[in-house]
């Protein structure tokens, strides 16, 4: 009894950072502090989120063979639904110590919802912008109902970020967008998840890549966990574009970035240079999928393993499918699932293959004609 109560009351500070607490998760900046750039006088501004499972999905490993397991790293099971929000509580407790009273941010929905989430919980004004007409329903019901000022520009996701990035030099706003540092830092920490679960890190890690913030943030975490020793070796870095939308895998921008998977319909981004040193570091590549394989991976993750995620989450899934041949007897696998499938409801009834019989009579025969009994 006197142990257990001891036990009890250890103060926080005492316990080992890892894997989830007996006691409940206290979202990422407490559970990993020791790793992130907060002192005492950070004002933790959090939802709870992180501690998001590392998922088995034996339908997608059977499709590689070779002895392989593969995990999905299901970050759409955040608060706002999308990874974002790891980077959004560093981001936004970090606006608040400085005394920040708005922040703007240029979004594809994700950061959008994730940046009104946490800077209301925080008390302050989030003005966001978004590319009018390609944005994702659920993602702009999160921003609207959550309170963000929300102000839709006729252009793409590129031109929105050089308006913010302008307007943070000139308006007493704090740019939330992965330019900002703490917001990489934050996102590592899904790094640590992944080999706090595995014990150690996968051989590969396989991801979307937009404006390549979030393959940069794995690939500190990653860094961090080997200098610490937490894991014994680092992941090869496979990051995964549209093929519409795909200046990474070509090395030019796209003018005119197209896609179905609208979050990372993006054509110049703002961390390239940053994302190919990790290729380099990593023995990475950088590959491209088509929206029908994307789709393809979409549709497999939700009717053959049971997880809906959004379609530029399953670009990670589809490029691991493309480039098979390339994968390692007995590799360990993670991909990112990085944004939840209820954020884009239109594509999913769309592009659903599931039989969706209407109009039945509310009797039992004609609903038992209808099952094909
Ligand atoms: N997956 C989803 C669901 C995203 O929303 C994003 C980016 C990415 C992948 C790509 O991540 O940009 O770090 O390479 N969404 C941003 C947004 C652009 O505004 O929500 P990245």
């Amino acid at each position: 009894m006197t142990l257990s109560l001891s036990a009890d009351i250890q103060p926080s500070s005492e316990r080992s950072t890892g894997s989830p607490r007996a006691n409940g998760w206290r979202g990422l900046i407490e559970e990993y502090r020791a790793y992130l750039p907060v002192s005492e006088k950070t004002p933790v501004i959090t939802l709870h989120e992180g501690n998001t499972p590392l998922i088995p999905v034996p339908a997608i490993a059977a499709e590689i063979g070779k002895n392989v397991q593969v995990f999905v790293k299901y970050d759409g099971l955040n608060p706002t639904g999308s990874f974002k929000d790891r980077g959004m509580t560093m981001a936004i407790s970090k606006a608040k110590e400085d005394g920040a009273e708005a922040v703007i941010c240029a979004s594809t929905g994700n950061t959008s919802a994730a940046a009104a989430a946490y800077a209301r919980r925080g008390g302050m004004r989030a003005f966001v912008l978004i590319p009018d007409g390609y944005v994702a329903l659920g993602k702009l019901a999160q921003a609207l109902l959550y309170g963000a000022e929300v102000l839709a520009i006729q252009g793409n996701f590129d031109r929105a970020l050089e308006i913010v990035r302008a307007a943070s030099e000139q308006y007493p706003v704090t740019l939330v967008n992965s330019l900002n540092p703490y917001r990489l830092e934050g996102q590592k920490t899904a790094a640590f998840e992944v080999v706090d679960v595995l014990g150690d890190a996968p051989d590969w890690l396989c991801i979307p890549v937009g404006n390549a913030g979030n393959i940069t943030a794995y690939w500190m975490g990653f860094c961090q966990y080997h200098q610490e020793r937490r894991c014994t070796k680092l992941p090869k870095m496979m990051g995964f574009q549209a093929m519409g939308a795909a200046p990474m895998v070509t090395g030019h921008i796209f003018e005119h970035p197209e896609t179905i998977a609208t979050a990372i319909r993006i054509g110049n981004p703002a961390n390239r240079d940053r994302a190919i040193a990790v290729q380099h570091a990593s023995q990475g590549t950088f590959n491209a999928v088509t929206d029908d394989e994307i789709l393809d991976a979409y549709r497999l993750l939700a009717s053959g393993e049971g997880i809906f995620c959004e379609p530029a989450s399953a670009a990670s899934v589809a490029g691991l499918l493309k480039v098979k041949d390339q994968v390692p007897e007995n590799a360990k696998i993670v991909c990112v699932l990085t944004g939840n499938g209820l954020k884009d409801p239109d594509t999913a009834i769309k592009h659903s293959r599931s039989q969706f019989k209407q109009g039945i009579a509310p009797d039992l025969t004609s609903v038992a004609q209808a099952m094909g009994f």
